[in-house]
């Protein structure tokens, strides 16, 4: 790179960061769209854009709706990654309304037309560090980027908490029109649960007749339940502190519940944990809470040479303590740990979403509360609050 192109690098970064500093209008005018931007912690604005016009690489897709995640709630209460201001949503779908020339298939090679309903997946970029270990390991990219947890710039539709998104080159990208709009709206937690049970499986611990323990409730817990049932495991205890989430478990193909806040103590519940599995203890656990103290307990739950798989913190929730004589040494667990997802789990997540509906597992329900753009900051709320599964922007 000589010193011009640096330069001309500089002036265009320069000008795209003004370009994207510019005053937003608060009114619509033909041919803008929507984007709800989270301007400081706790405050939304929605914000009209001129629609962009796709390049030669890019996809300009109409969104019909978004779930709300746990990290969406983080970002708008706590600015955990410095991001504002932000377009969030990363849970979304919608169809493709315009497409560059260069675009004709999807990331599983499928081909794209006008029309189409897309899901999309990291932007995962190719980190040598991990690659040259591990071609499989694309998802510990350090450098990866998810739209919805993207620095806003000029083009603003960034993220699916709007009327539009563009899709940049080299993204990845579902074509699902056999799915409806809220298993589409399913699809992106799917694939966290379905790469932990692909994880679980590397342990050899996790066996069609395992007795599983599903610690946490919420949409991954659930999913993840799903997805054992799907698979044909049927001795499965779920456990959390909610009456509404247990049922929700059993509906999805739990067998056993446990409610921890009826249990005062570790021996208490030791016993509950014990009478759910048959006298034994868990073969294999998943540990589906953000929650440190849960964290210390899941290790207690599985019996000797058991496994454990921990996919509860996709943030920073502090230290746990564990006993590394009575939890690990003594019991030999085999212990996994799970992060996102790689782009081959998006196919099997499919698998799972029209296998789970076709054995009647009610999914959809699992999408308790839909809100119109215009009140995102009420959804955000609804999520924060715990009192739904799944909360979902819907597009009138
Ligand atoms: N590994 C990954 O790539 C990945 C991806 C997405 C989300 N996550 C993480 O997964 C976790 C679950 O996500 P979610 O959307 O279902 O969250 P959520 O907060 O809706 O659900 C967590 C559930 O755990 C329950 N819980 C809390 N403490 C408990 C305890 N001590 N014992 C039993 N249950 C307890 C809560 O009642 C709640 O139902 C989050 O912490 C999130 O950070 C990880």
């Amino acid at each position: 790179m000589d010193i011009n192109t640096v330069n001309i690098e500089k002036i265009v970064k320069q000008v795209l960061s003004e370009m994207g500093t510019q005053k937003p209008s608060h009114q619509p005018t033909p041919g803008t769209g929507r984007v709800a931007m989270l301007t400081a912690k706790e405050t939304f604005e929605i914000q009209h854009y001129p629609i962009p016009e796709p390049g030669d690489d890019e996809i300009l897709i109409k969104v019909e709706g978004c779930g709300v995640c746990g990290t969406d709630a983080h970002e708008y209460k706590n600015d955990p990654f410095g991001l504002i201001p932000v377009v969030l949503g990363h849970e979304g779908s919608g169809s493709v309304v315009k497409m560059g020339k260069n675009v004709t298939r999807d990331s599983a090679g499928n081909p794209v037309k006008i029309g189409d309903k897309i899901v999309t997946s990291v932007m995962f970029d190719d980190d040598p560090d991990i690659t040259m270990m591990d071609m499989n390991k694309q998802n510990l990219s350090s450098t990866s980027a998810v739209y919805g947890l993207l620095p806003d710039d000029h083009i603003h539709f960034n993220g699916w908490f709007g009327d539009y998104i563009l899709i940049r080159g080299g993204s990845s990208f579902f074509v699902c029109n056999d799915l409806n709009l809220d298993l589409r709206l399913l699809v992106e937690p799917a694939a966290v649960v379905i790469h932990a049970v692909e994880q679980a499986k590397t342990t050899g611990k996790l066996r069609f007749n395992s007795r599983v323990l599903v610690q946490g409730c919420g949409p991954i817990g659930l999913l993840l339940i799903a997805v054992l049932r799907t698979m044909g495991i049927h001795n499965i205890v779920a456990v959390d502190g909610e009456d509404k989430r247990l049922s929700f478990a059993r509906d999805l193909g739990a067998t056993e519940t446990i409610n921890v806040k009826r249990y005062s103590g570790q021996e208490a519940m030791l016993d509950a944990v014990k009478t759910a599995t048959g006298g034994k203890f868990a073969d294999f656990a998943f540990q589906c809470t953000g929650s440190p103290t849960a964290h210390g307990a899941v290790w207690k739950f599985v019996r000797r040479g058991g496994g454990l798989c921990e996919l509860g913190f996709f943030v920073d929730n502090g230290e746990a303590t564990i006993n590394p004589h009575f939890d690990i040494c003594q019991k030999e667990i085999t212990v996994v740990g799970s992060w996102v997802y790689t782009l081959r789990d998006y196919a099997t997540t499919f698998d799972f979403l029209k296998r789970a509906k076709a054995i009647g597992l009610p999914l959809e329900k699992l999408v308790t509360h839909k809100y119109p753009l215009a009140q995102i900051d009420e959804a955000l709320k609804m999520n924060l609050r715990m009192e739904g599964i799944k909360v979902a922007i819907i597009n009138e």
